[in-house]
């Protein structure tokens, strides 16, 4: 099905060329820490124009982790649900931050995470892990349909048994550029 999804998405991307002007603007942010794991989380959003808005996040890792983290999509439907959305991986994302893995969501979560964060210590991660003023850039995200979807990221522990450590919830929506109009003159 992911597969799948690839090859849809690379013909919208060819198709999208001569289209340019969807953009992903966040609309909301939660995050929900295991509190055993994670303390001092914040997530906040901010607007910026009608056409983007941009996140911090930051929380403090009690422990060392090697996450795994599940993508899941979902998109809101007619009777205004989240519906599940093509997506639903799991990848040990320091497989992938190490080149040992070249899963396809996996290297657009790290390209995301590494232009936005602040963070020092990377596989395994520990103290404090920042992000500032991040956004969803229309050309490093496969592209979507137009609608509202929420991109849930759950983060767990590579430990035999693993264990929660917490989950960020991203709604967005993919739309057309809202352009500046020019005011004409009366
Ligand atoms: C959490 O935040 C409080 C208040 O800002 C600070 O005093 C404390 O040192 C922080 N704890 C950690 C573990 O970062
Ligand atoms: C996000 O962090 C930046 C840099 O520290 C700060 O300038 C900005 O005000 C913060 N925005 C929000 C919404 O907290
Ligand atoms: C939307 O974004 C474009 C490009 O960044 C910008 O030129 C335009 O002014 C923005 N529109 C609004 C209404 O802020
Ligand atoms: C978790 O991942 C790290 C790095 O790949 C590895 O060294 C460690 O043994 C793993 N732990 C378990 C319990 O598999």
């Amino acid at each position: 099905m992911a597969r799948l999804w690839v090859v849809c998405l690379g013909t919208c991307l060819l198709w999208s060329v001569c289209e340019c002007q969807l953009v992903y603007k966040l609309k909301n942010l939660a995050c929900e820490p295991n509190p055993k794991f994670v303390s001092n989380a914040s997530c906040k959003l901010r607007a910026i124009n009608w056409n983007k808005s941009v996140a911090n996040v930051s929380c403090f890792l009690h422990e060392k982790i090697y996450p795994t983290v599940q993508v899941q999509f979902f998109k809101k439907d007619y009777t205004n649900q989240f519906k599940p959305f093509l997506v639903d991986v799991k990848m040990n994302i320091c497989d992938v931050i190490q080149k040992k893995s070249y899963f396809t969501y996996g290297v657009i979560l790290w390209k995301i995470f590494k232009k936005f964060s602040k963070t020092e210590h990377i596989c395994p991660f520990y103290d404090d892990v920042v992000v500032q003023q991040g956004y969803l850039e229309s050309d490093l995200i496969p592209p979507l349909p137009k609608g509202i979807f929420q991109c849930s990221l759950t983060f767990w522990s590579n430990a035999t048994t693993p264990e929660n450590w917490g989950s960020v919830k991203i709604s967005l929506e993919s739309m057309d550029m809202v352009k500046t109009k020019k005011k004409s003159r009366l």
